[in-house]
């Protein structure tokens, strides 16, 4: 079965740095991810990250592990992380990157809040979902009308 891990963390970068740095995480990032078969979404505000992982239960460990310990970041705090039946996102994507204090909002407020109130992290989520969704559909709209 499938697992998912959602956490959200500060970056510990300049934002002058921004655009460079997360291209060096993300280009990596889409490689890696496919070749473990994992899906999911991230998100870079001015301050903080958001991140939703889907896939193989070790393939999400082994990669918990490498972000956990990334120096990029800091403050990573996991708000979810569970057997999944279905997943949300069909291929991994960088959803946003930028300067919107209202995204930060409903980031940053997580951070450091591992029992984060479930709807919460549920808002959080369906925010990405929203986000993600001019670049992954879901699974459910498979099969649907062309
Ligand atoms: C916010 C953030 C999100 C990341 N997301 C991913 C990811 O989805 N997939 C990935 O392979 N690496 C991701 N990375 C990079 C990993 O932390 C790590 O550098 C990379 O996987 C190489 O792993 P290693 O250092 O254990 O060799 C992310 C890093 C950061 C700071």
């Amino acid at each position: 079965m499938d697992r998912t891990v959602i956490y959200v963390s500060k970056r510990v970068f300049p934002v002058s740095d921004a655009v460079k740095v997360i291209a060096g995480i993300v280009e990596p990032a889409r490689l890696r991810n496919t070749g473990l078969g994992v899906t999911g979404v991230l998100v870079a505000t001015e301050n903080t990250f958001a991140q939703v992982i889907e896939g193989p239960e070790d393939a999400i460990e082994t990669l918990m592990r490498s972000i956990a310990r990334d120096p990029r970041h800091c403050d990573v705090t996991v708000l979810r992380r569970e057997s999944l039946s279905r997943r949300r996102f069909v291929r991994w994507s960088l959803a946003y990157q930028g300067r919107s204090a209202y995204f930060e909002g409903f980031i940053r407020p997580l951070v450091a809040q591992p029992d984060a109130p479930r709807a919460d992290v549920d808002r959080l989520v369906d925010l990405m979902d929203r986000l993600a969704a001019p670049t992954s559909r879901r699974l459910s709209d498979e099969g649907g009308s062309p």
